[in-house]
Formats: C-alpha cells, structure tokens, sequence
C-alpha cells in the first residue's frame, strides 16, 4: 500500500460553496482554480473535493447522474484537468469523492432499470416484491420514511438507504463491480490521486438483520476486488467514510495486509453532545469523554493503520458553535480545539472555513434552509406535533448540515466576496471572519493554523510519534508525542476558566505553539500548548 498518506494534511472543499466567478451563485471550478495559491499557503498537500459530477442535486451532488462527467454548473471536464494540473503543480494531491452505494434515479442505469422487470440493467439495484402488499422489510432511510419506494409500472419496490432519488446499487451483481472499478481507472488514468468514499460500508447489505446497518458480509470482498482492479495499480489513496465502526472493524478494513481501504474516518467524538448521536437533540458537551474516544482510537489503530484527525464536514454544523465557546473565546476555543485534535497521530482533515474557525450562520426561518436532510427532518418532527415552529427552528439551528455549508467569507464585501449574483445558500458575515481580514491579523485562527501545519511537517515526534495519553481531568488534557528521542507535550484547557497545570506538565521544555502571548501564568482559558523535551 502507499504510504504518502503518512504526511498528507488535507482540506476539504464543497465546490458550491467555495467561490463562484460567473455570478450563477454557485461555486464552481473556476473558483477554486482561483484559490489554488490560498490553499497552498495553508499548508494543506491534499484537497478532497465532494462531488462535482453531473447530479440532479437532491442531496447536493451525492446523487450521480452520470459518473465520468462534471457538472455544468461547476464547470467542464477541460476545466477539471486544469485544476488537476494546477494542484500538481504546486505540490498537493487530489481526492475525488467516490459514491458508489448509490445512484440518482436519473442515472442512465436506473433508467433503464426501471422500465421492466428484464431490462438488462434491472440487476444494477436491489429490487423486491411486495410483501403482504407493502415494503418488503421495516428498514428505514438516513432521510427518513422507508427505504424502500413503490414503483407502479413494474410493481416492485427499490431499495433507498438515503432519499428515494437514491437508489442502491446492488454489489452482489459482478457487472456492476466491472463498471465501477472502470470508472475509478478512468479517473485515477486521469491522474486523480485517490477518493473519499462515501458511506463506503453500505455497499453490502445484511437482509437478514431488521435494520439497515453497515458492514454486510461481503463487504471485505467487494472493497478488495476494487483493491485489485484499480487502487492498488494507482497506489491510490482511499479514505472510507464509515460510521459506527469499532477500532477492531476500522483495522480490518485498513491495515496494510488487507488490501482494501488506506483510512478510515471515525466519527465517534462528533455523536456527543447529541441524545443518542440524534443531531437534532442537544445535550451538553461531555468534554472528557471527547478527549478519551480521540485516546481509544489513537490506541486501536496504533499497530497497523493510520488515523483519520476530523471534527467539521459538510455533513457538520461547525466545531466551534459544537465544542467551543463562540460567545467568549471564538479564538482561543477553535485554536485550542485545534491544538488538541491535529497534535494527535494521524491525518488531518480540515473543512473549508474551519481554517477562520468560523461558526454557524444564524438561520432566521425555515426557507432558508436547503439541505434535504434538515426539510424531511422538520417535516417529520413537526407531523409528531411534540413541538412548536420555534423548538424545532431551534433543533434545526442545531443539528443542520447546512450549517456547514454557506459560502465561504472571503472578504466584507457584499455576499464575503463569494459570488456577485445571489448566492444558493445564505451567506454570513461576521467582523473578523473572514480570508481577509485574517490574512492580516498575526494573531488569527487562519495563521494559527498555518503554523500549526508547519510544526507538524518539520517535527518526526508530531507526524508519527507514539501516542500517550497522560491526564484528562476536570477539562485539562495531556499528552504526548514521542520520536527520536523527542517528546512533544499537547497540553489543553477545554474550558473558560483558569485551571492549574497537572502534575505531568513538563517543566522546562521549548514552546512550540500556544494560543496566549504569556510565557507563565497556566492554564489560561481555552489555553492550548505544544511543548517540546528532549
Ligand atoms: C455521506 C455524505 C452525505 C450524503 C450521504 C449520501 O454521508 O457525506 O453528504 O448525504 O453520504 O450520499
Ligand atoms: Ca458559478
């Protein structure tokens, strides 16, 4: 396996959501061409970019019409190229976002599918019969309602683990495992260097459980064929986006005799602060149990893999409105949040806008609100009739995945700069939030950012030293990274108010990043250090 992915740092980009430079308001190709030298000088050596493909756009772009196309609105294939080459050229590496559990229904393939029962690409997704005259199983969509939907002309319903223009595709057919191992060669003979892949461990379904769950009995097989046929011959790089996973399960997916992903995601930290991981349901932040599943994996995946360091996506409201203190000390909070997860071993993965540690817009009503997700979600809380417009504005305030997704603020002019025209999705501007204004401020999270990335490039200790956990109490945490006989402290206060060094503090040691100016009085608060010993 390849083992760039060692040393890469990657940023996540949103293509609608980036810059716009038609007017159209929406991001597109062009836009990010644009910022290639602003994304350089983060520090980043990897881009990820969800999807750009031709899409109906029900869920954004996660539903694909057509695999080896862009999508009009982003730009054209020519335009693609240009991009590639001019990340290559200055050194960073581009993932694609592969989606492959499913199709739009205005894929080719399901539109054929669904015209008869012996259409050649009627295998292509899972198709059932009515049992007792409903759906064939009580499993139900990440969107909500049943995942599977009735359709009239063949009398048969089509299994849908997220929207109903989502359809699945159905694994066990070895033509549909050809195509997509075709169309990843198609993509990595372009030059593209790897993928994340969506909700990767769907792909194999599990009929006899009572629940549409992940990691189906032949999803070993299935991720090793496509190992084979197109990952391994690239060395191309995967990271699997895979909830629910165990460090054991994560392992088996990724360690190095395998064959089959380079990463894994977990997620496991982003469940808190949510009443059984349910987004729309707040519960306070349990603080040390955020620190302590970041511990458990560093420890779980020590031996054989390499973790993935994540806290914001597209699928995220923002890290810092989650776990940090917008009121108080937006910029002590997200740096020390920084601090904290990015001195750990593993990938970082940030999202645009996470860079200015940005918070979530305020979201004044329910039309301006996009995501299909966040819509079914109201509709379906609201037909409950549990509560009123404004409790559930305020759960949707909370949980939304728009919240991650307004325009990127790149500077106090109308719309932060993002487009000329109206954008797709509500803009917000705060004063001190954006590319710009901390582009000139020393003491901003964007350069805060830059030299923590830097740090971690120079020193062996912080890119893959062993990991130790030291103290985590009462919202003080220490650990270590250790190298070459070089021992880095990550020492972190997540709280607002003073705290008093732990015993394990190093004494005596060069600092290397702290988000204060002072020199003693610790643990100031939101105070994060990186302090190296020998
Ligand atoms: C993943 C994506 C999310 C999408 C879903 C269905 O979770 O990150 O945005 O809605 O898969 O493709
Ligand atoms: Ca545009």
């Amino acid at each position: 396996m390849e083992q760039w992915h060692k040393e890469a740092v990657v940023y996540q980009i949103y293509p609608k959501s980036y810059l716009d430079t038609n007017g159209d308001g929406i991001g597109d190709l062009r836009g990010i061409i644009n910022k290639l030298d602003y994304i350089k000088s983060l520090g980043v050596n990897t881009v990820w970019l969800s999807p750009c493909y031709p899409s109906p756009g029900d869920d954004n772009g996660y539903d694909i019409s057509d695999y080896r196309g862009i999508a009009a609105e982003y730009g054209t294939l020519e335009e693609f190229k240009e991009l590639l080459d001019g990340m290559h050229s200055r050194g960073i590496r581009l993932l694609m976002d592969l989606v492959v559990n499913h199709t739009s229904d205005e894929h080719q393939w399901f539109v054929e599918s669904r015209k008869s029962r012996d259409n050649p690409y009627r295998d292509y997704y899972i198709w059932r019969d009515p049992v007792d005259g409903k759906e064939p199983n009580g499993w139900t969509a990440a969107f909500g309602g049943s995942a599977w939907e009735y359709d009239e002309a063949t009398g048969q319903y089509y299994l849908h683990l997220f929207s109903k223009k989502q359809p699945d595709l159905n694994w066990e057919n070895p033509k549909v495992r050809q195509e997509i191992a075709d169309m990843i060669n198609y993509w990595l003979d372009m030059g593209v260097d790897g993928f994340r892949c969506d909700v990767i461990n769907n792909i194999s379904k599990d009929f006899t459980r009572p629940y549409a769950g992940g990691n189906g009995p032949r999803l070993h097989e299935f991720l090793h064929e496509l190992h084979v046929k197109a990952l391994e011959p690239h060395k191309a790089l995967t990271v699997g986006e895979t909830w629910g996973l165990t460090p054991a399960q994560a392992l088996d997916l990724t360690g190095e005799a395998r064959g089959e992903l380079t990463m894994t995601f977990q997620f496991e930290h982003l469940l808190l602060g949510r009443v059984g991981g349910d987004k729309f349901d707040p519960e306070p932040l349990d603080k040390k149990a955020f620190v302590d599943i970041l511990a458990k994996w560093e420890e779980g995946l020590k031996e054989d893999s390499y973790p993935v360091l994540v806290m914001e996506n597209h699928d995220q409201p923002r890290a810092l409105s989650r776990f940090g203190d917008r009121e108080n000390y937006p910029y002590e909070s997200a740096t020390m949040l920084a601090a904290l997860l990015y001195g750990m071993r593993g990938v970082p993965f940030i999202y645009q806008g996470q860079e200015l540690g940005l918070h979530d817009p305020t979201f004044q009503s329910l039309e301006e609100y996009r995501d299909i997700e966040t819509l079914n979600a109201y509709a379906e809380l609201k037909a409950t009739g549990k509560w009123t417009d404004e409790e559930l504005l305020a759960k949707m305030q909370y949980g939304s995945r728009d919240c991650g997704r307004v325009p990127m603020p790149w500077n106090t002019e109308k719309e932060g700069g993002f487009t000329t025209g109206t954008p797709w999705l509500k803009t917000q501007i705060d004063p001190g939030f954006t590319v710009a204004e901390q582009e000139e401020d020393p003491k901003s999270v964007l350069n805060f950012y830059r030299k923590l990335f830097e740090l971690r490039k120079s020193i062996p200790a912080l890119a893959d030293g062993e990991f130790k956990l030291l103290w985590n109490e009462d919202d003080v945490s220490v650990y270590t990274r250790t190298a070459e006989g070089v021992t880095v402290y990550v020492v972190c206060n997540f709280s607002a108010e003073k705290k008093d060094i732990p015993s394990c503090f190093p004494h005596g040691g060069a600092i290397l990043l702290n988000n204060y100016d002072n020199e003693k009085e610790w643990l100031q608060p939101y105070q994060a250090l990186w302090i190296k010993t020998r």
